[in-house]
């Protein structure tokens, strides 16, 4: 079965086919990331202009990389929510389009499910049940991944999201849009010992997560040194911060699989792509004895090959969409 799939839900345009769930044909993403950057970041008028510009072309792009016709397509599987409203309604409205004019069933994808489908895709291996840590620039959730299509939040920031973090403090620095790239290599060689930032504990809610407090610190730590004209240890201020979102990250999941006991943990999202998340992480996991499965580098941001994969299962499960299909810009993943 091929799924031509679409993803529109940020600053990415990406169209992927995938066949049978699990195996992508071709992934074509259109970043916007250079156009935000002098605003320092995603501007959501311009994301959703840029959206409509590109997406027929690019769809197109998709089926002639992929060396099929468009009568060659049998679904087709959209991001739906949660995102930039009008960015999402871009990629709806294409993707309702597209299912009308090739007479085929539309498959309505949430966004985050996707980024966990990613994981199914770097390992042929991985099925449910496991636990998730779901951690991107707009979410930062633990998720009990019960069935391909069944899931529950057991915890979740209650405020920013772990990457909006990163990309914060990363502005406040200068060192680019998005931040958490530039962040995480230059806390590579720092200490990450060298600064003092808290790690928030939510009471009565042990895997629920407030990152916060640790941004207003940071931000804090860069404007006390400005303002008494001191320099900042870059190096070992990145690898600090770098060490707190970990340190508030890992306990948890960890916890979170302890209880459930599957013995599978995987990761998912932008941050995913984090060294220290990732070394921390496996080194967790290997002392639990859990198998742990972290997406290839180039999965953990949006794309449309998780969009894809997880609208294979989504068809499975008989979720469809129609010509009322609408986006959201928030959505429970345990619905769908
Ligand atoms: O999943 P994604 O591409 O978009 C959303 O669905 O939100 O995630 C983007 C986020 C941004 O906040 C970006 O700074 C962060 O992922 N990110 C990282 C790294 N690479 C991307 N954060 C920490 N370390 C990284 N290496």
């Amino acid at each position: 079965m091929n799924i031509l799939a679409v993803e529109s839900s940020c600053d990415e345009t990406a169209v992927a086919v995938v066949r049978d769930g699990r195996t992508v044909l071709t992934d074509c993403v259109a970043s916007q990331i250079e156009m935000h950057r002098i605003y320092g970041g995603v501007v959501p008028e311009i994301a959703s202009r840029k959206h409509v510009e590109v997406i027929a072309g690019l769809a197109e792009h998709a089926l002639e990389r992929a060396g099929l016709t468009r009568a060659d397509i049998d679904a087709v599987a959209v991001t739906y929510a949660p995102g930039l409203i009008g960015a999402v309604l871009v990629g709806v409205n294409f993707a309702k389009a597209a299912a009308y004019a090739l007479g085929v069933p539309l498959i309505p994808v949430h966004h985050v499910r996707g980024h966990i489908a990613a994981n199914y895709i770097t390992h042929p291996e991985l099925e449910p049940p496991f636990v998730c840590l779901c951690v991107s620039g707009g979410t930062t959730a633990i998720v009990d991944v019960r069935g391909y299509t069944e899931m529950e939040v057991l915890g979740a920031t209650r405020d920013d999201a772990a990457g909006e973090c990163f990309d914060k403090v990363a502005r406040v620095l200068g060192i680019g849009y998005p931040g958490g790239g530039p962040m995480d290599r230059l806390a590579q060689g720092g200490d990450p010992a060298r600064y003092e930032l808290p790690r928030a504990h939510v009471q009565d809610a042990e895997l629920d997560m407030s990152f916060s407090g640790l941004k207003t610190a940071a931000l804090n730590l860069i404007h006390n040194a400005a303002q008494k004209g001191e320099q900042l240890e870059l190096r070992d201020f990145a690898a600090s911060f770098g060490q707190a979102v970990s340190d508030s990250l890992v306990p948890r999941v960890m916890e979170a699989s302890r209880r459930l006991g599957y013995g599978r943990v995987a990761v998912a999202g932008g941050v995913a792509a984090n060294s220290r998340i990732r070394a921390d992480l496996t080194k967790a996991c290997e002392s639990s004895g859990d198998r742990l499965f972290l997406p290839e580098l180039k999965l953990c941001g949006d794309n449309g090959a998780m969009i894809g994969c997880q609208g294979y299962y989504e068809y499975l499960a008989g979720t469809r969409g129609d010509m009322e299909l609408n986006a959201y810009a928030n959505l429970d993943i345990s619905l769908r």
